[in-house]
């Protein structure tokens, strides 16, 4: 984002003189730009000689059954123009602008827009209900136009479409990315919201020597909706899925790994994939599992979303429900205004991570300062745990507490089964923010050896006007150790204890020179103060700051070189993108992160 500012304010220029071109450029397809002393070959955008002319449209609208829309933010209709690359379009509906106002913080809402995206910021915060109809409502950085897919061969006629005519081309599923990865100036999107089949079985028969329970689900199919279809199962079953009810499970969430409350158990929701039907970057159709594209299958368990393949079915085991109990506290005003206690307070609260992550096997959803000076622990799951074994494995924590003289009200409660804990103890959470993303794992030597160094680097993270969600697990708790390298995730989240989202709220819409420093001040003021207090640690793609240096390492550690190949094997052209996943290191933003362009 900052280099892409700085590149802009250099100044954007067409090329007066072709470079020489790089094997595989197609003059007809590409636009050659310069910028900044680099030549680039970019993809093809409205206005441009190689975008498709309206026949062509008009034809792939045929292929994929007259559902190709142009694409309308989803604030428009409390404009009365929507000022579009493809023309104007009069959008104003006082009832629709009344209902996108009240729901603008509605993840669901969102979650059902053609292309929405929860976070804002990477939309350039554009075309916001208003109340003001008379200002325009522009495109910012959301696609130009996209498919609704209903079928397979829908998205296979838009994987194609984009292939053939140098498209910038997204998938886009429930819109929930941290990091922009399901908008992108100028695209094409392929939306897979009406994916929704979900199938259970005992028995899987698969390629892998597993037979015993597994969901299938397609593409679209969000957490809560599988979760409550498994609950209804007699026994009730369960799966991993993230803590947010409103994520997809067969989207960016296994493609980046997909941690959750059951991961101590079972590891990530990658870990637990048993095949995949995807579409290749050539348009087949294709399976993908133990026996079948191995290669591809390993990528697809936590490579990076949108690198390797669309994903159009995923199938996952399931799990007996247990009971469970969960519990929650907070440590805030209602029990110290002192802020030395506060942050000693903090210390002992952390310094616990390895041993309820490790002894007892405990999920920990926490939040720190995001109201000023507070710790919101809500909820510590113990899956398959009594009231009372909760409360006798968090005694030590309490006692540690209690010795400093921090004493917080303590709720703790037992349920039937997960799901139920789950349905009553997560809190729900809003879109419309706009803010960018952080964050980095704490491994369980870094807890030993650094407890209070950690705590100091919280401490510059709030101090910088961010704030932190945390959750610790071990990924490596339950999961046998044979089964650790069958996915793609960073090997190093095994000895992860304690994961923390940092978050720099900066409104989308900010002077470029604004945005530009909330960049600085995340990549090198707050997540460089994680890194250096936790050097064993490493990030999560789907929850991170994609412009980290030495970001192949942080994602994926020793697993890089392979992905690398993987990716060139299936995706060789660059037909999908999503920022830092493998394989992009020639690829960027130019423009002011407009016109996505490889290096020449
Ligand atoms: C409130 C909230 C809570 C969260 N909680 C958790 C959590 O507990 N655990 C966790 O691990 N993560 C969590 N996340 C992060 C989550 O993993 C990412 O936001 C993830 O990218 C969402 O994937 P999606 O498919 O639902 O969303 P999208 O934004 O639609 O897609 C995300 C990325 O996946 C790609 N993609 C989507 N579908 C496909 C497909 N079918 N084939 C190929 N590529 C595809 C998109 O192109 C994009 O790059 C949370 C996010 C939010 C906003
Ligand atoms: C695609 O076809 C449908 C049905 O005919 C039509 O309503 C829609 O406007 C077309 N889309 C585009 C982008 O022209
Ligand atoms: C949208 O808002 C209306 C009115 O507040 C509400 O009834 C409806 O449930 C909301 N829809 C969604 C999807 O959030
Ligand atoms: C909207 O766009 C038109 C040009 O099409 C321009 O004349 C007008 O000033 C714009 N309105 C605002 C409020 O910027
Ligand atoms: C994004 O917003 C900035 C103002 O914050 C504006 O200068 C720029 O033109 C916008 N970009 C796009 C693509 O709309
Ligand atoms: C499932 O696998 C187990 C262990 O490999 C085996 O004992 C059992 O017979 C298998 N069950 C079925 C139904 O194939
Ligand atoms: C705040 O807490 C610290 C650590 O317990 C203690 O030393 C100090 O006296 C307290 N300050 C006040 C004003 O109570
Ligand atoms: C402990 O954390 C601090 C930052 O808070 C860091 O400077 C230091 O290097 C860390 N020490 C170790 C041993 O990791
Ligand atoms: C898993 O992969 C890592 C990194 O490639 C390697 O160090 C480790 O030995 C592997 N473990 C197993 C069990 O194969
Ligand atoms: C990037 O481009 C350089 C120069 O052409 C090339 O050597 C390198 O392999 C490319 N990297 C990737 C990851 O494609």
């Amino acid at each position: 984002m900052q280099g892409g500012v700085l590149r802009f304010l250099c100044g954007a220029l067409l090329l007066t003189q072709e470079p020489a071109l790089a094997a595989g450029i197609d003059r007809q397809k590409w636009v050659l730009r310069r910028e900044s002393g680099t030549n680039y070959a970019c993809k093809c955008y409205p206005g441009d000689t190689c975008w498709p002319d309206s026949g062509q449209w008009q034809k792939l609208n045929a292929t994929v059954g007259g559902n190709l829309q142009v694409d309308i933010p989803p604030g428009a209709p409390c404009y009365n123009t929507f000022k579009g690359p493809l023309g104007d379009v009069q959008t104003y509906n006082a009832d629709e602008c009344a209902t996108v106002t009240a729901n603008w913080t509605s993840e669901q809402f969102q979650v059902e827009q053609p292309a929405a995206a929860l976070w804002t910021y990477f939309t350039n915060d554009t075309c916001r209900p208003t109340t003001n109809p008379t200002d325009n409502c522009t495109l910012g950085y959301y696609p130009v136009l996209v498919i609704m897919a209903k079928t397979v061969a829908h998205i296979q006629a838009g994987i194609n479409f984009a292939r053939e005519n140098n498209l910038r081309l997204i998938i886009r599923n429930t819109g929930h990315d941290f990091l922009g990865r399901s908008v992108g100036w100028g695209a094409l999107v392929i939306n897979t919201h009406s994916f929704q089949d979900i199938k259970f079985t005992d028995t899987w028969q698969g390629a892998s020597g597993y037979n015993g329970s597994a969901v299938t689900v397609g593409a679209g199919v969000q957490a809560f909706q599988v979760l409550k279809q498994a609950n209804a199962l007699k026994p009730p079953k369960i799966m991993v899925t993230g803590e947010c009810a409103t994520v997809g499970v067969a989207g960016g969430l296994v493609q980046g790994g997909g941690h959750g409350p059951l991961t101590n158990l079972y590891g990530f929701l990658a870990d637990t994939a048993l095949e995949f039907k995807v579409i290749t970057a050539d348009g087949k159709l294709t399976t993908a599992n133990a026996k079948t594209k191995a290669d591809l299958f390993w990528a697809l368990r936590g490579g990076g979303p949108a690198a390797f393949a669309v994903i159009v079915e995923a199938t996952y085991k399931t799990f007996d429900d247990q009971p469970s109990a969960g519990v929650s506290f907070d440590i805030d005003a209602s029990v110290t205004t002192n802020a030395t206690l506060f942050w000693e307070a903090v210390r002992v609260f952390h310094g616990h991570s390895a041993r309820m992550v490790d002894d007892h096997g405990l999920y920990v959803y926490w939040e720190l300062g995001t109201a000023g000076q507070n710790l919101h622990v809500h909820p510590i799951v113990g899956v398959g745990m009594t009231a009372d074994q909760l409360a006798a494995a968090l005694q030590p924590l309490y006692d540690d507490l209690a010795a400093l003289g921090v004493r917080p009200a303590v709720t703790t409660r037992a349920f039937p089964t997960f799901y139920d804990l789950y349905e009553a103890m997560f809190e729900s959470e809003v879109a419309g923010n706009s803010a960018l993303t952080g964050g980095w794992t704490v491994a369980r030597a870094d807890v030993a050896a650094n407890s209070t160094g950690i705590v100091d680097a919280f401490r510059t993270v709030l101090g910088a006007g961010s704030f932190i969600i945390g959750h610790m697990w071990s990924a490596g708790y339950g999961l046998p150790r044979a089964e650790w390298n069958a996915s793609a995730v960073n090997p190093r989240f095994r000895d992860a204890v304690s994961k923390v989202i940092t978050v720099v709220p900066v409104a989308g819409n900010a002077p470029l020179a604004e945005k530009a420093a909330a960049q600085d001040k995340l990549t090198n003021v707050v997540d460089a103060a994680l890194r250096a207090a936790a050097p064993n640690g490493c990030a999560y793609v789907n929850e991170a700051d994609p412009y980290q240096p030495n970001w192949q390492n942080a994602f994926w550690g020793t697993n890089y070189p392979a992905l690398l190949k993987i990716r060139q094997k299936y995706d060789p052209d660059g037909l999908f993108y999503a920022v830092s996943t493998p394989g992009t290191e020639n690829w960027t933003q130019i423009e002011t992160d407009t016109r996505l362009c490889r290096k020449l």
